[in-house]
């Protein structure tokens, strides 16, 4: 394909079009970014990269819809990888084999991405929540199956997670009482065997990156009030609000269950200021925060997400933060 030279830019967006939710900041974002005239704007999922470094991208010069995102596909162009100036990364974990291609070669070649692809190796499990014990629940990082066990017993009632987990598809709560271990489904407890709870155990321990399971103390009051979702964009605050739960479940899903306004406080400044470094050592630009609130009203950082951090509802509730210019212009100042 040819391009003509001159100011503009080639911007790549990295996702998984068919699997995105309707929510998804994706939307907001590339139609914001076509509106830019200096701006290029294509999509392409990891394993449209070729092992010759070519890449089958759909280029993008009207606005997308989640309706139509299937449409996309005529529009399809061949480049190399090295012709995108900026790659903007929005894929949901976890990272299998082209996703891991795709993050080496963008390394390899040094092309600029937002967030930058060794930041998102390093920071994009769970267990680097290891580094701020301090600020997250009481947590045990397991690797075997023996600890797992011995470490839902001691925490009693506990959420264990995959460490590479997202849209809480990796999380379950057990509690171990009296001798018995339980899990829920739908609010009512179910007599799990150690047997049952060990194929679990093992099955997250297999499939995850890091072959890493968090066994976390379960937070009552998080399941009622739900998550903060702090969004922090180079290293400040952007803005924050509550992510509802699910009513069935108690757990912040996948599905958009409702937003509540809830402004920063001096509570996630701290936290945003211990983060801070490491956002940036890794070149994590943007990055959005789950917090739980304790039953001491004190907020825990539950997680850190760098792969692509949901955050529509701010916009829904905060309409005057204008997400979608701000990361747009975060992105141009990275070209
Ligand atoms: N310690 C906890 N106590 C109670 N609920 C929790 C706890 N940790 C997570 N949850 C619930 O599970 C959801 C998913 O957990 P999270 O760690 O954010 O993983 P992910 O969003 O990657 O699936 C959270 O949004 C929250 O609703
Ligand atoms: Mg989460």
């Amino acid at each position: 394909m040819i391009f003509d030279e001159g100011a503009t830019k080639r911007l790549g967006i990295v996702t998984s079009l068919l699997e995105l939710d309707e929510q998804d900041t994706f939307f907001m974002f590339v139609n914001e970014a076509i509106s830019r005239t200096n701006l290029e704007v294509f999509v392409f999922d990891a394993d449209d990269l070729s092992k010759d470094d070519s890449v089958f991208a759909k280029r993008i010069d009207r606005p997308v819809t989640y309706e139509k995102r299937r449409d996309l596909g005529e529009r399809k162009v061949m480049m190399e990888i090295d012709d995108f100036d900026l790659v903007f990364l929005k894929k949901d974990p976890p990272i299998d084999a082209s996703y891991e291609y795709l993050l080496k070669t963008l390394l390899k070649k040094g092309i600029t991405t937002v967030n930058h692809a060794g930041g998102v190796l390093k920071m994009g499990t769970k267990s680097y929540l290891e580094n701020f014990p301090e600020l997250t629940p009481k947590t045990f990082y397991s690797k075997t199956i023996k600890k797992t066990l011995e470490s839902i017993k001691s925490v009693g009632n506990s959420m264990i997670k995959k460490s590479d987990s997202s849209g809480g598809r990796g999380v379950r709560h057990i509690r171990y009482n009296s001798g018995n271990f339980y899990r829920y489904r739908h609010g009512k407890e179910i007599l799990l065997s150690e047997e049952e709870l060990s194929l679990i155990i093992k099955k997250y321990l297999e499939d995850s990156l890091d072959k890493t399971i968090l066994i976390v103390e379960y937070l009552l009051s998080a399941s009622k009030r739900g998550d903060k979702r702090v969004v922090i964009l180079d290293g400040e605050i952007l803005g924050s609000y509550i992510r509802l739960p699910d009513v069935k479940t108690g757990v912040c899903d996948c599905l958009d269950n409702g937003a509540k306004f809830c402004d920063p406080n001096e509570a996630d400044h701290d936290i945003t200021k211990v983060l801070r470094p490491h956002l940036k050592n890794h070149g994590i630009g943007l990055a959005a925060l789950d917090l739980l609130v304790g039953k001491d009203g004190v907020e825990y950082l539950s997680e850190i997400n760098v792969f692509n951090p949901g955050f529509c509802n701010l916009d829904v509730v905060h309409p005057e933060l204008n997400i979608k210019k701000k990361i747009v212009d975060m992105l141009c100042r990275k070209l």
